[in-house]
């Protein structure tokens, strides 16, 4: 790929306030992009603080409060969008958030519908939004960020795995539906990638050890990883990939982690 591979594109990442999110935006405006990026949570400045940094490496960039579960704040963003860039290129849905600690057959209705909402609904609200401003333009490039434990269940998760899979069919269903209007739509399965959201796994550098010994490739991702993995198919380099799954997990493909007892 070219290292102006989004030259004079404009893309909206939700959830980029951190982590995976915000790896993204770095990459896209290191790669020429303009960005709209949107969080939740403002409160703490890190949201303002990507800003500052992808308008240090050249590229626009507006941030907004957003609540993606919210179909209001979903069309503010990209109204906001279409307002400072005429264009929407790029959809990132990278915002999400996961409860541990409780099995399906336990997660209560709160844990469901908090996960469903801000993951799946979320993810459909963004896309709805965008992808119809993409296909009367008759062009853009949808990622949805999955899991792993969307493609095969994971332990002690609640809901997650399956707001995780929904996202894997609605990455499907929106590709058939949007191909006839030159608008992509697929999806990125990260493994265990090293961000807040899940530092129980790797803050402590025992626990780290440990928790990599379970990947093959024996390391946990970056989130640079999956940011390299998502401007490839934000890019032109994939312009013949649509409906597609990419796995990004350093081997790591757990069959059934549950319990049985
Ligand atoms: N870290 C991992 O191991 C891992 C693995 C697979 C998939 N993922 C997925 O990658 C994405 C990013 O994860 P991360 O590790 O960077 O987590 P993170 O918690 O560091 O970042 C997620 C961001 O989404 C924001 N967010 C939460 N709810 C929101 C809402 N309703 N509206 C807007 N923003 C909201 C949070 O405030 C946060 O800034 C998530 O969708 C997550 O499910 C993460």
């Amino acid at each position: 790929m070219r290292n102006d591979c989004l030259k004079d594109k404009a893309a909206i990442v939700t959830g980029s306030r951190r982590g995976i999110g915000k790896a993204i935006a770095l990459a896209f405006a290191g790669a020429g992009a303009d960005l709209m990026i949107c969080d939740v949570d403002v409160e703490d400045g890190r949201l303002a603080e990507t800003a500052q940094q992808i308008k240090l490496a050249g590229s626009q960039c507006h941030a907004l409060q957003t609540d993606v579960s919210r179909r209001s704040d979903v069309e503010n963003l990209v109204q906001a969008a279409e307002n400072a860039f005429g264009r929407i290129d790029i959809l990132v849905n990278c915002a999400g958030i996961w409860i541990p600690g409780q099995t399906l057959i336990e997660c209560g209705e709160e844990n469901w519908d908090k996960v469903i909402n801000t993951n799946l609904k979320g993810c459909y609200l963004c896309c709805q939004a965008a992808g119809k401003v993409m296909a009367a333009n008759k062009m853009g490039s949808i990622v949805n960020i999955s899991s792993q434990v969307g493609l095969t269940p994971g332990a002690g998760a609640g809901a997650y795995p399956v707001s995780k899979a929904g996202i894997i069919m609605l990455t499907r269903q929106l590709a058939q539906e949007l191909a006839g209007f030159n608008v992509r739509v697929n999806a990125l399965a990260p493994g265990i990638v090293k961000t807040d959201f899940n530092a129980a796994f790797w803050k402590d550098p025992a626990v780290e050890k440990q928790t990599a010994g379970m990947v093959p490739l024996n390391r946990l991702a970056e989130p640079e990883d999956i940011a390299e993995a998502a401007l490839f198919l934000a890019s032109d380099s994939s312009s013949y990939i649509t409906g597609e799954v990419l796995a990004i997990n350093g081997g790591w493909k757990p069959q059934s982690a549950v319990s049985s007892r």
